[in-house]
């Protein structure tokens, strides 16, 4: 292991690994085992050429993390990098700009802003979001049921998400597509985010004035009334919230679960033969390769140390829930002592803990069950080995997942 480096700032360590390029290799989990070995459990990364940031691996340093609020804001007002977000190519902008909602607010401010997640999301009636979200798994297969082969990232695991996110808030299919379009766009880096975000904002904006005219039962009515967001800017950008922050995780979780499922005859068999359920599998994929693989713990407002290493006030700190499902002090690799377990950090852990950890599941399970259901013979339609990983600071999620069936239900 690298001695600690106490008196080394970030800026002073060289040859650092890219966030994003550990995320689409083909073995993440290897690099961490590398990155662990040498520099323990936070290893200092660049998130772009020439940005680096501390990525904490081990569980409970997350933890010590993810509570602590009064010392790592969520605000990347406090970051000595701020600027790079003002960069139009930077990939960073769209999830790290600071914004009106829940997300970016620590202590009471975050309470507040929090409150009508929870609310709106504990409302959402489960029967019906399963109807619609098995709608929409069902009129998507029927676009390519008959062709024999589908890509099940490109027409399948990036549609389910934003389509059914959308119905919860009483956008319907067609503006659901418009919407999943740009967002993709508001993701990417250059002229294309900003279209997007201008066609997010376009959208939202009719929705609330639609919705004001007509309350629904729905989430957009839902924060439009709730006592503690202020105005319509707090509104709409909840609503961003809601369809942003799970987006790129509720299609690597379908995406990863389908992969395992195909490429991993073990599994596959353990799942035909009844002695794995379709839950157990997706709790798999959480411990083995959390979908969501990395987001920001904060930013220091103080001195500090973690696991030994020292942390300066305007350092980013990234949390690897990835790497510390995997961390060898909590984890077995006896997937039976998986089964049933839900100790892992996938869905994060303190006061920003995912909120839609429940609707997501029904999201992710329905998404896998349609396609295992209604698609016969299913099989890859290229070698294991050619599926490649997004590259994403985000998500571990292949790139593709080209299959070929017999026909379909
Ligand atoms: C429909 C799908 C989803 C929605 C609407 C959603 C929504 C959200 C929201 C609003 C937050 C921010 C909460 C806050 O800051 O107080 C959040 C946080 C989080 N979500 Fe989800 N989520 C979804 C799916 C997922 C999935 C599938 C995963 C991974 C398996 C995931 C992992 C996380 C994690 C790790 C955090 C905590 C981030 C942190 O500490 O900053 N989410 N989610």
């Amino acid at each position: 292991m690298t001695p600690l480096s106490r008196d080394r700032a970030l800026e002073d360590f060289t040859g650092l690994v890219l966030l994003p390029e550990v995320n689409q290799s083909p073995d993440p989990q290897a690099v961490y085992d590398r990155l662990r070995k040498q520099w323990g459990e936070i290893a200092p990364v660049q998130l772009e050429p020439g940005i680096p940031a501390w990525l904490v691996m081990g569980y409970r340093e997350i933890i010590q993390v993810a509570r602590n609020d009064r010392l790592f804001s969520r605000s990347a007002a406090n970051w000595r990098y701020f600027d790079t977000l003002q960069n139009p190519e930077s990939t960073l902008a769209a999830l790290m700009t600071p914004r009106d909602h829940a997300y970016y607010a620590n202590g009471d401010e975050h309470r507040r802003l929090r409150a009508p997640l929870d609310d709106g999301l504990d409302a959402l009636d489960e029967h019906r979001i399963s109807r619609e979200t098995q709608a929409i798994c069902r009129e998507l297969i029927a676009t390519f049921a008959d062709h024999g082969e589908a890509d099940l990232v490109a027409e399948y695991a990036v549609l389910v998400p934003m389509l059914s996110v959308a119905r919860w808030f009483g956008i319907g299919t067609d503006e659901g597509y418009r919407l999943t379009e740009a967002v993709l766009w508001a993701f990417s880096a250059g002229p294309q985010s900003q279209k997007g975000v201008e066609i997010i904002i376009e959208i939202l904006t009719n929705l609330m004035q639609s919705h004001k005219d007509d309350p629904a039962d729905d989430m957009t009515t839902s924060f439009l009334r709730h006592d503690d967001l202020r105005n319509d800017i707090e509104v709409a950008f909840s609503i961003i919230l809601v369809i942003m922050a799970g987006y790129q995780a509720t299609i690597a979780w379908i995406a990863q679960t389908l992969r395992l499922i195909l490429t991993d005859p073990r599994f596959g068999s353990r799942l035909r033969g009844g002695r794995l359920g379709l839950d157990d599998a997706l709790d798999e994929v959480l411990w083995r390769q959390s979908p969501a693989a990395n987001m920001v713990g904060g930013y220091a407002l103080a001195d500090t140390e973690i696991a030994g290493q020292r942390i300066r006030k305007g350092d980013a700190v990234f949390l690897c829930y990835a790497a510390a499902n995997t961390d060898p002090r909590v984890h077995s690799d006896d997937p039976w002592l998986a089964i049933g377990n839900r100790a892992h950090l996938s869905f994060g852990t303190g006061p920003h803990v995912c909120p839609a950890q429940r609707p997501s599941r029904i999201i992710a399970r329905i998404g896998v069950e349609t396609v295992l259901t209604r698609l016969h013979d299913l099989k890859l339609a290229v070698p294991a080995d050619e599926i490649t990983n997004l590259h994403s600071l985000w998500a571990v999620s292949p790139e593709s997942l080209p299959v070929r069936f017999s026909g379909s239900a």
